[in-house]
């Protein structure tokens, strides 16, 4: 049976030191601004979470909450104030943006250096070239790869590394930081031919496709790292009807027989996502300090 990798704990652990060195930093505190455009509810939670967590660490956090007819226009107006406000040191919008809006230009508007969700062409452009002292790295990838180095440790060469999944979010950037980490690794996606056989020849199996369960115990290696980034909600009739509940892209009790250790879902990979955020945040707020 695998063990099963506490995200929560390790979030914890991240949120902790992100607090001590926001209290160590002298005369500034870290200052967020999350914008968040239209009512998506999924959206909303994480909105919420992202400008709670934020106070918990003792930032200055600022939160726009945009009626979902705002234009473009508006939305990079804002977005140039908040690159002007030497208080702000991260911003995030939350994607995704209505239709009318054109998300790109909104990322690349952003000034890199507060790019915190590191969606930038600039950070994607580092952490491409393996430049990862100065990239921004998107946060569900890094928490990702600090939950597999509590697994793994920090040495991860040679290991065959598999990403189900090629979003900018999070497929390719969770390939580079593998890369980056010395791993053989596979991007695999819709078209991929035989995915069971090539998900079974990973080490460390990264699942970041948004459909609930699709990674099955039969494609896990023995012994594998199982990273679950999905977060899907399904009917649950056993819970009642019009109940909901929680799972990941992988079948999770048919994989946790197989694999040496997994992320859960709630739990897993999730609280890392914030816990990230908050990192290079207050990383943000250090270098503006000098
Ligand atoms: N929507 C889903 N994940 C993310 C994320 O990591 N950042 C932003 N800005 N929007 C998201």
């Amino acid at each position: 049976m695998a063990d099963v990798i506490d995200g929560k704990k390790v979030a914890e652990d991240v949120v902790g030191k992100v607090k001590a060195l926001t209290a160590a930093l002298a005369g500034t505190k870290p200052g967020l601004a999350v914008v968040i455009v239209g009512e998506d509810p999924a959206s909303q939670v994480y909105v919420a979470s992202k400008s709670r967590t934020a106070k918990e660490c003792g930032f200055h956090s600022v939160q726009h909450t945009l009626k979902a007819e705002t234009s473009e226009a508006e939305l990079l107006g804002i977005i140039a104030d908040l690159n002007a406000d030497s208080a702000i040191h991260g911003i995030l919008v939350q994607l995704p943006l209505p239709d009318h809006i054109d998300a790109g230009k909104v990322i690349q508007a952003i000034a890199p250096e507060k790019d915190v969700d590191g969606f930038h062409f600039i950070n994607v452009g580092k952490l491409g070239a393996g430049e990862l002292e100065t990239a921004f790295v998107p946060c569900t990838p890094a928490g990702s790869m600090l939950l597999i180095e509590r697994v793994r440790g920090k040495d991860l060469s040679g290991l065959n590394a598999v990403v189900v999944g090629r979003s900018n979010i999070v497929g390719k950037p969770m390939a580079n930081l593998l890369l980056a980490a010395n791993c053989t690794v596979t991007i695999a996606h819709s078209r991929t031919k035989d995915l069971p056989a090539l998900a079974r020849t990973a080490d460390i199996l990264v699942a970041a496709v948004g459909r609930p369960e699709m990674v099955k115990g039969d494609w896990v290696k023995p012994g594998a790292t199982v990273i679950d980034v999905g977060i899907n909600r399904i009917a649950a009739p056993e819970k009642g009807e019009g109940k909901t509940r929680l799972v990941g892209d992988v079948a999770y009790a048919e994989a946790a027989a197989v694999a040496g250790a997994i992320t859960p879902v709630p739990g897993g990979v999730g609280p890392m996502t914030i816990a990230m955020l908050m990192a290079n945040t207050v990383i943000s707020a250090y270098l503006a300090a000098g």
